[in-house]
């Protein structure tokens, strides 16, 4: 089936934030991986969610109870077939992938012990990384890393070679957000069944707000992902994982609405995904996060991966041209999603930024949470642009002029 092209002009009518000036020069938006914008039809299902239907969710036999409880679990069974789950019981309400991966690694950790090994890489966000680095101290865990290309890709022979009978968990990112890197994971999945019992972790922050996702064929076990970064509102996200595996790990947080049954002594769990999801839930956020799916789907995913990519080959062909520029990530361009990290030699990464900022755009500038990426590469920061549906070849065209005027101010 022949992908329909993106129609960006009408895209950009849905984003109402995207028409304004920054000190007079119209905004450019190129920092979407670290939160995107959000259209009209996302904010109108927010509103008329706490104009007509909220109340609590599971608890109330009144009519905003059960709206709101209807609105909450329908949300859930929409992100269940975005994501091709088998049930709506895979997916677990979090606050986002960092919280997520949060809870799979204390709940899977809760299990392991100083034989055992968890496998990460070198191209993990802070949020993939920090929480396995907690289960080492907590319990004795050794946490591997796989190290990268000089190209920005996973050295797959490296990672292969860490993967044995003792390897619990292998966890990666699908999409790095420092270097836009698009992992092969169908074949890493076969990799990990072919050398362990471990289960594979996917963080799929940077992955889900851009790809067609199917979570039964991409060979993982669990899919992390954040609203925010895929036009839903901050604050809500998920954890879709295989059924049999989440009835069989501990909960993560204890409160109100993930016991069964409450004694002196000790209690009993819910039913999953109940089971995770302690306290009052962000419902809001989950009606808003299903109308984002809504939206992307209309739009399509295939075509808005395309439109990226071809924002990602102009950006890098048009940044290639200013002196001095190094772009960091995969040169094969088919292996990369819309995140072009850049340094400008002699120059750092936040001047240039500010300099971009000066002429209306956003961009980020630091080791964008992923600190072993930029020290693998020998840099301390760099710039980073990433686009999404909403961008046009001429902001593309902006934003290689920004840098040449930020190189010739620095660097004169
Ligand atoms: N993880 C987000 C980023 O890459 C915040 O910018």
């Amino acid at each position: 089936m022949q992908t329909v092209a993106l129609d960006v002009a009408a895209v950009r009518r849905d984003f109402p934030v995207l028409d304004q000036t920054v000190d007079g020069k119209p905004l450019v938006y190129l920092d979407s991986a670290a939160s995107s914008q959000k259209p009209r039809q996302v904010i109108d299902a927010i509103s008329r969610y706490y104009l007509h239907d909220h109340a609590n969710v599971h608890r109330g036999v009144h009519e905003l109870a059960r709206r709101a409880t209807e609105a909450y679990e329908g949300s859930r069974e929409r992100i269940a077939r975005w994501l091709n789950a088998a049930d709506a019981h895979e997916i677990v309400w979090t606050r986002g992938t960092s919280e997520a991966l949060n809870l799979i690694a204390f709940s899977v950790g809760e299990g392991l012990g100083p034989t055992d090994e968890v496998v990460i890489s070198e191209m993990e966000h802070h949020s993939n990384l920090v929480p396995w680095q907690l289960l080492a101290a907590r319990r004795g865990v050794r946490l591997r890393y796989a190290g990268l290309t000089d190209d920005g890709r996973l050295d797959l022979d490296h990672l292969a070679s860490l993967i044995g009978p003792r390897t619990r968990v292998v966890s990666l990112p699908h999409v790095s957000n420092a270097l836009g890197t698009i992992n092969p994971v169908q074949e890493i999945g076969a990799l990990v069944r072919s050398r362990s019992d471990a289960i594979f972790i996917l963080d799929g922050a940077q992955g889900a707000p851009h790809l067609s996702l199917d979570v039964q064929a991409l060979g993982c076990d669990f899919y992390a992902f954040s609203g925010h970064k895929m036009c839903g509102p901050t604050g809500i996200g998920g954890l879709w994982g295989r059924q049999a595996l989440l009835d069989g790990l501990p909960p993560y947080q204890g409160g109100g609405e993930m016991i069964e049954r409450v004694y002196p002594e000790y209690s009993t769990w819910a039913e999953v995904p109940h089971k995770f999801e302690a306290g009052t839930p962000n419902i809001a956020g989950a009606v808003g996060l299903s109308a984002a799916v809504d939206y992307l789907e209309g739009v399509g995913l295939d075509a808005i991966h395309q439109h990226e990519k071809s924002l990602t080959v102009s950006a890098v062909s048009a940044l290639s041209e200013v002196d001095g520029i190094r772009i960091l990530g995969p040169e094969d361009l088919d292996e990369r999603a819309g995140v072009v990290p850049f340094v400008l030699e002699g120059a750092s990464a936040q001047d240039v930024a500010t300099i971009l900022d000066a002429q209306g755009i956003a961009v980020r500038a630091g080791h964008h949470c992923a600190q072993l990426v930029v020290d693998r590469f020998g840099v301390s920061a760099t710039v980073r642009a990433s686009f999404y549906l909403y961008n046009s070849n001429e902001e593309v065209k902006r934003l290689a002029a920004g840098v040449e005027t930020a190189r010739r101010l620095l660097l004169p």
